[in-house]
């Protein structure tokens, strides 16, 4: 494994990922849809908003502990599902499982992840968090519903903003599939990754093994990926919310929620949790950043539910920026792919702690000591224009 302690930011291990992963797996991970306006909004947004200096404060004790649905955890960060994770390295959903159980931070495993919920329970001991993407094989999904619940996951995340995939050119241009497809062109990107290579020969997780072997008349995988994009179901609406708490019997969170409206159904339809996100600006393009929404979610619900943000966090800065705004927790994407991809368990343990420096600094150069007061006060919050709410159709 690499010397990971010179890697001093998550823009240095992204670097680090290019290097080590064939470019149509990196690039699955460092892509948006269409113009890719919506993916760059995300992180460029985070860096117009001014952090208010304090001085001559003490500084002893800081504490970085809060909770995220009732649970300690020892930073408000958590691990977005990704599916692929084990494209980037073999066995990578459970790789990077591990680390966020060593860390004390939620894990969360997505239906389309190359490790089974079997595969990550057989190999943590501390509960993770199951993503659902419902599909319009029903019984299907309620077989999947079920192995969460067996795998003793201790929540469901429901994505809502994935019925209709947003096209990202650069996976069509790479004539990406997974299972890889041999052809002169992907054989030639995965050569020039022999260690890549040699460790994805070493375990037999190539596949979307969540769906594999538990579909009925689906063991080919010449016919998977057909029968995963014709899956998502277009008619996913509020009243399912209710039918996936029911069956799962345990908190859900909604993600995948942009606007105001969506943020109060949620709610109303059953939600423990709200997830704002725009998929990491891979579904529309054109959509604001999750930072500029933010302040009219949080006044919508943000009194009845923990409101939780991904898209675009990079740093502990951009983690103290959405607590600011009234966040309760965040979620990286793919700082978590790129660390897997630079270092596997390791590469996703730096990140985390590379994140953690940079917010307990920050937290305390902005002179508070405790992460759970950190609130509008330490931004300057005007320094993103407000929206004008959309008018009703
Ligand atoms: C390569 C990749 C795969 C993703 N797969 C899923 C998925 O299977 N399910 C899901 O709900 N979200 C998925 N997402 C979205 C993430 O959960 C999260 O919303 C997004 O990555 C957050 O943005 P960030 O990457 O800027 O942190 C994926 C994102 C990426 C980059």
């Amino acid at each position: 494994m690499p010397n990971l302690d010179k890697i001093l930011t998550v823009a240095e291990m992204k670097e680090k990922a290019r290097r080590s992963v064939p470019k149509m797996f990196f690039e699955y991970a460092d892509s948006g849809s269409y113009t890719e306006g919506t993916y760059r909004a995300n992180e460029s947004d985070f860096n117009k908003i001014s952090l208010r200096q304090k001085v001559a404060v003490n500084l002893e004790g800081r504490n970085l502990k809060t909770s995220m649905l009732g649970k300690t955890i020892t930073m408000p960060v958590a691990i977005a599902p990704a599916a692929t994770g084990g494209m980037q390295i073999a066995d990578g959903e459970i790789k990077a499982a591990k680390a966020a159980e060593a860390f004390g931070i939620p894990f969360t495993l997505s239906t389309m992840s190359v490790c089974s919920i079997e595969d990550v329970a057989e190999n943590t001991s501390a509960p993770f968090w199951f993503q659902l993407y419902v599909m319009r094989d029903r019984g299907f999904i309620e077989r999947l519903i079920d192995r969460a619940k067996a795998a003793k996951c201790s929540a469901l995340v429901l994505t809502m903003d994935l019925q209709i995939l947003g096209q990202r050119h650069k996976d069509i241009h790479n004539g990406l599939s997974t299972p890889p497809k041999f052809t002169p062109y992907s054989i030639f990107q995965m050569m020039q990754h022999p260690i890549w290579c040699a460790r994805m020969l070493g375990t037999k997780r190539h596949t979307f093994r969540n769906i594999v072997g538990h579909v009925d008349g689906n063991h080919d995988l010449a016919s998977l990926s057909a029968w995963t994009s014709s899956q998502f179901d277009p008619t996913l609406n509020w009243a399912d919310v209710a039918w996936v708490k029911k069956r799962f019997g345990g908190p859900v969170i909604v993600k995948g929620v942009l606007d105001r409206e969506d943020a109060i159904a949620a709610v109303e339809n059953g939600a423990d949790a709200v997830i704002v996100s725009n998929h990491g600006g891979r579904q529309l393009d054109g959509a604001p950043s999750t930072i500029r929404v933010l302040p009219e979610i949080i006044d919508a619900i943000g009194k009845r539910t923990e409101v939780y943000l991904d898209s675009g966090i990079r740093s502990g800065q951009d983690v103290i920026k959405a607590l600011a705004y009234g966040a309760k927790g965040t979620f990286i994407g793919r700082p978590m792919l790129y660390g897997l991809g630079a270092g596997g368990q390791a590469g996703v343990a730096r990140v985390l702690e590379i994140i953690r420096k940079e917010l307990d600094t920050t937290m305390a150069l902005c002179g508070e000591r405790d992460i759970v007061n950190v609130g509008l006060h330490n931004i300057y919050s005007n320094d993103i224009p407000p929206r004008r709410a959309p008018l009703a159709p």
